[in-house]
Protein backbone atom coordinates (compact mmCIF):
# COMPACT_ATOMS: atom_id res chain seq x y z
CA UNK A 1 0.00 0.00 0.00
CA UNK A 2 2.73 2.64 -1.10
CA UNK A 3 2.15 6.45 -1.54
CA UNK A 4 0.28 7.47 1.13
CA UNK A 5 3.00 9.94 1.90
CA UNK A 6 3.15 11.47 -1.41
CA UNK A 7 -0.81 11.44 -1.86
CA UNK A 8 -0.55 13.56 1.06
CA UNK A 9 2.32 16.09 0.15
CA UNK A 10 0.73 16.86 -3.09
CA UNK A 11 -2.43 18.51 -0.85
CA UNK A 12 0.43 20.09 1.36
CA UNK A 13 -1.24 18.18 4.84
CA UNK A 14 1.11 15.68 6.69
CA UNK A 15 1.95 12.58 5.93
CA UNK A 16 -0.11 11.07 8.45
CA UNK A 17 -3.66 12.19 6.71
CA UNK A 18 -2.22 9.83 3.84
CA UNK A 19 -2.20 6.92 5.85
CA UNK A 20 -5.79 7.39 7.17
CA UNK A 21 -7.00 8.11 3.75
CA UNK A 22 -4.99 4.83 2.76
CA UNK A 23 -6.65 2.68 5.55
CA UNK A 24 -9.72 4.47 4.36
CA UNK A 25 -9.18 2.33 1.14
CA UNK A 26 -8.84 -1.28 2.74
CA UNK A 27 -12.35 -1.66 3.24
CA UNK A 28 -13.62 -1.38 -0.51
CA UNK A 29 -10.76 -3.24 -1.45
CA UNK A 30 -11.60 -5.97 0.73
CA UNK A 31 -15.80 -6.13 -0.09
CA UNK A 32 -14.79 -6.24 -3.59
CA UNK A 33 -12.82 -9.30 -3.30
CA UNK A 34 -15.83 -12.08 -3.15
CA UNK A 35 -17.34 -10.78 -6.37
CA UNK A 36 -13.44 -10.81 -8.28
CA UNK A 37 -13.17 -14.46 -7.38
CA UNK A 38 -9.92 -13.28 -4.59
CA UNK A 39 -9.99 -15.21 -1.96
CA UNK A 40 -6.92 -14.53 -0.39
CA UNK A 41 -5.63 -10.98 0.02
CA UNK A 42 -2.58 -9.19 1.84
CA UNK A 43 -1.67 -6.34 2.28
CA UNK A 44 1.70 -4.86 3.02
CA UNK A 45 0.50 -2.29 6.38
CA UNK A 46 4.09 -1.86 8.30
CA UNK A 47 7.57 -3.36 7.35
CA UNK A 48 10.35 -4.51 9.52
CA UNK A 49 12.28 -1.22 7.93
CA UNK A 50 9.61 1.29 8.43
CA UNK A 51 10.99 1.73 11.98
CA UNK A 52 13.56 3.89 10.38
CA UNK A 53 10.92 6.24 10.05
CA UNK A 54 10.32 9.70 12.42
CA UNK A 55 9.15 8.62 15.91
CA UNK A 56 5.83 10.60 15.07
CA UNK A 57 4.91 8.89 12.09
CA UNK A 58 5.76 5.35 13.63
CA UNK A 59 3.40 6.61 16.65
CA UNK A 60 0.62 7.89 14.21
CA UNK A 61 0.92 4.51 12.15
CA UNK A 62 0.72 2.14 15.10
CA UNK A 63 -2.30 4.55 16.72
CA UNK A 64 -3.86 3.94 13.14
CA UNK A 65 -3.66 0.38 12.96
CA UNK A 66 -5.14 0.17 16.85
CA UNK A 67 -8.03 2.36 15.90
CA UNK A 68 -8.44 0.62 12.52
CA UNK A 69 -9.21 -2.93 14.26
CA UNK A 70 -11.02 -1.40 16.71
CA UNK A 71 -13.44 0.08 14.00
CA UNK A 72 -13.31 -2.62 11.86
CA UNK A 73 -13.66 -5.56 13.52
CA UNK A 74 -17.51 -5.98 13.78
CA UNK A 75 -18.02 -5.02 9.61
CA UNK A 76 -15.21 -7.57 8.81
CA UNK A 77 -16.91 -10.47 11.30
CA UNK A 78 -20.01 -9.74 9.73
CA UNK A 79 -18.97 -10.07 6.19
CA UNK A 80 -17.02 -13.29 6.52
CA UNK A 81 -13.53 -12.08 6.51
CA UNK A 82 -11.14 -14.04 8.37
CA UNK A 83 -8.52 -11.50 9.30
CA UNK A 84 -4.42 -13.12 10.15
CA UNK A 85 -1.99 -11.34 10.67
CA UNK A 86 1.98 -11.96 9.64
CA UNK A 87 5.21 -10.46 10.99
CA UNK A 88 6.58 -10.25 14.34
CA UNK A 89 4.72 -9.00 16.87
CA UNK A 90 7.82 -9.22 19.29
CA UNK A 91 8.43 -5.61 18.72
CA UNK A 92 4.99 -4.52 18.48
CA UNK A 93 3.41 -2.98 21.63
CA UNK A 94 1.37 -5.43 23.72
CA UNK A 95 -2.30 -3.49 23.44
CA UNK A 96 -1.65 -3.60 19.91
CA UNK A 97 -1.52 -7.25 19.79
CA UNK A 98 -4.32 -8.35 22.04
CA UNK A 99 -6.10 -6.52 19.44
CA UNK A 100 -4.68 -8.61 16.61
CA UNK A 101 -4.92 -11.96 19.08
CA UNK A 102 -8.63 -10.81 19.11
CA UNK A 103 -9.80 -9.94 16.07
CA UNK A 104 -8.33 -12.88 14.68
CA UNK A 105 -10.09 -15.10 17.14
CA UNK A 106 -13.38 -13.27 16.69
CA UNK A 107 -13.23 -14.23 12.48
CA UNK A 108 -11.52 -17.35 12.69
CA UNK A 109 -14.77 -19.21 11.35
CA UNK A 110 -14.95 -17.14 8.35
CA UNK A 111 -14.37 -18.27 5.20
CA UNK A 112 -15.60 -15.75 2.11
CA UNK A 113 -12.18 -14.01 2.31
CA UNK A 114 -9.00 -14.60 3.89
CA UNK A 115 -7.64 -10.86 4.33
CA UNK A 116 -3.60 -11.18 6.13
CA UNK A 117 -2.32 -8.17 7.15
CA UNK A 118 1.52 -7.89 7.42
CA UNK A 119 2.45 -5.92 10.15
CA UNK A 120 6.26 -5.26 11.13
CA UNK A 121 6.45 -7.68 8.58
CA UNK A 122 9.97 -8.39 6.55
CA UNK A 123 10.52 -11.23 4.23
CA UNK A 124 14.12 -11.58 5.31
CA UNK A 125 13.05 -11.63 8.71
CA UNK A 126 10.51 -14.15 8.14
CA UNK A 127 12.65 -16.60 6.75
CA UNK A 128 15.47 -16.16 9.23
CA UNK A 129 12.39 -16.19 12.20
CA UNK A 130 11.56 -19.34 10.52
CA UNK A 131 15.44 -21.00 9.90
CA UNK A 132 15.32 -20.55 13.77
CA UNK A 133 12.80 -22.56 14.53
CA UNK A 134 13.31 -25.44 11.91
CA UNK A 135 17.34 -25.72 13.39
CA UNK A 136 15.79 -25.45 16.71
CA UNK A 137 13.45 -28.71 15.67
CA UNK A 138 16.76 -30.38 14.02
CA UNK A 139 18.30 -30.08 17.56
CA UNK A 140 15.66 -31.17 19.33
CA UNK A 141 15.78 -34.32 17.31
CA UNK A 142 11.77 -33.76 15.66
CA UNK A 143 13.77 -32.92 12.24
CA UNK A 144 16.49 -34.75 10.51
CA UNK A 145 18.52 -32.69 8.08
CA UNK A 146 17.97 -35.28 5.74
CA UNK A 147 14.59 -34.87 5.39
CA UNK A 148 14.98 -30.90 4.78
CA UNK A 149 13.06 -29.75 1.39
CA UNK A 150 11.49 -26.90 -0.66
CA UNK A 151 8.33 -28.09 1.47
CA UNK A 152 9.79 -28.12 4.71
CA UNK A 153 10.93 -23.93 4.83
CA UNK A 154 7.54 -23.26 4.28
CA UNK A 155 6.00 -24.63 7.25
CA UNK A 156 7.69 -22.53 9.39
CA UNK A 157 7.22 -19.52 7.79
CA UNK A 158 4.26 -17.39 8.81
CA UNK A 159 2.10 -17.44 5.55
CA UNK A 160 2.33 -21.29 6.26
CA UNK A 161 -1.69 -21.80 5.94
CA UNK A 162 -1.22 -19.67 2.95
CA UNK A 163 -1.44 -20.23 -0.77
CA UNK A 164 1.63 -18.63 -2.63
CA UNK A 165 0.08 -15.17 -4.23
CA UNK A 166 -0.93 -15.45 -7.94
CA UNK A 167 -0.72 -11.47 -8.52
CA UNK A 168 1.89 -9.06 -6.37
CA UNK A 169 0.44 -4.95 -6.61
CA UNK A 170 2.62 -2.39 -5.99
CA UNK A 171 1.10 0.77 -6.17
CA UNK A 172 3.19 4.36 -6.52
CA UNK A 173 5.27 3.72 -9.52
CA UNK A 174 7.93 2.16 -7.42
CA UNK A 175 9.28 -1.22 -9.41
CA UNK A 176 10.74 -3.43 -6.39
CA UNK A 177 9.66 -5.88 -3.85
CA UNK A 178 11.00 -4.05 -0.63
CA UNK A 179 10.80 -7.11 1.81
CA UNK A 180 7.42 -8.56 0.51
CA UNK A 181 6.98 -12.45 0.40
CA UNK A 182 10.48 -13.02 -1.07
CA UNK A 183 9.70 -16.94 -0.75
CA UNK A 184 6.02 -17.63 -1.61
CA UNK A 185 6.25 -15.15 -4.71
CA UNK A 186 9.00 -16.91 -6.51
CA UNK A 187 6.39 -17.50 -8.92
CA UNK A 188 3.84 -14.40 -8.80
CA UNK A 189 3.16 -12.44 -11.38
CA UNK A 190 3.80 -8.75 -10.79
CA UNK A 191 1.61 -5.09 -11.50
CA UNK A 192 3.46 -2.36 -11.28
CA UNK A 193 1.32 1.03 -10.85
CA UNK A 194 1.54 4.67 -10.81
CA UNK A 195 -1.46 4.63 -8.16
CA UNK A 196 -0.79 6.04 -5.27
CA UNK A 197 -2.71 3.90 -2.81
CA UNK A 198 -5.32 5.81 -1.03
CA UNK A 199 -6.49 6.37 -5.40
CA UNK A 200 -6.76 2.96 -5.28
CA UNK A 201 -10.17 1.40 -6.13
CA UNK A 202 -12.11 -1.58 -6.50
CA UNK A 203 -12.16 -0.82 -9.87
CA UNK A 204 -8.45 -0.94 -10.90
CA UNK A 205 -8.50 -3.78 -9.17
CA UNK A 206 -11.05 -5.17 -11.34
CA UNK A 207 -8.49 -3.83 -14.59
CA UNK A 208 -5.73 -5.62 -12.75
CA UNK A 209 -7.35 -8.69 -12.50
CA UNK A 210 -8.81 -8.71 -15.82
CA UNK A 211 -5.38 -8.70 -17.37
CA UNK A 212 -3.95 -11.39 -14.97
CA UNK A 213 -6.77 -13.66 -16.30
CA UNK A 214 -5.22 -13.33 -19.76
CA UNK A 215 -1.39 -13.71 -18.47
CA UNK A 216 0.26 -17.32 -19.57
CA UNK A 217 1.89 -18.55 -16.41
CA UNK A 218 3.99 -21.37 -17.23
CA UNK A 219 6.02 -22.03 -13.87
CA UNK A 220 9.20 -22.77 -15.93
CA UNK A 221 7.76 -25.01 -18.36
CA UNK A 222 6.99 -23.96 -21.90
CA UNK A 223 3.71 -22.96 -23.23
CA UNK A 224 1.01 -25.85 -24.47
C1 LIG B 1 2.47 3.83 2.86
O1 LIG B 1 3.04 4.70 1.97
C2 LIG B 1 3.38 2.74 3.36
C3 LIG B 1 3.36 2.57 4.84
C4 LIG B 1 4.47 2.37 5.53
C5 LIG B 1 2.10 2.60 5.59
P1 LIG B 1 4.35 5.57 2.24
O2 LIG B 1 4.30 6.17 3.59
O3 LIG B 1 5.57 4.75 1.95
O4 LIG B 1 4.16 6.71 1.15
P2 LIG B 1 5.29 7.43 0.29
O5 LIG B 1 6.11 6.35 -0.36
O6 LIG B 1 6.09 8.27 1.21
O7 LIG B 1 4.51 8.22 -0.70
MG1 LIG C 1 6.75 4.48 0.30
Amino acid sequence: MDGNGRWAQARGRPRLFGHHAGARRVRDVVEACPDLGIKYLTIFAFSTENWKRTQVEVAGLMSLFRRYITREARALKDRGVRVRFIGDRLRLDGKLVVLMDQLEEMTASNDVVHLTIALNYGGRDEVARATKRLAQDVAAGCLSPDDVDEETLPRYLDTHVLPDPDLVIRTSGEARISNFLLWQSAYAEYEFIDTLWPDFSAQELRRLCTSYGARDRRFGAVPA
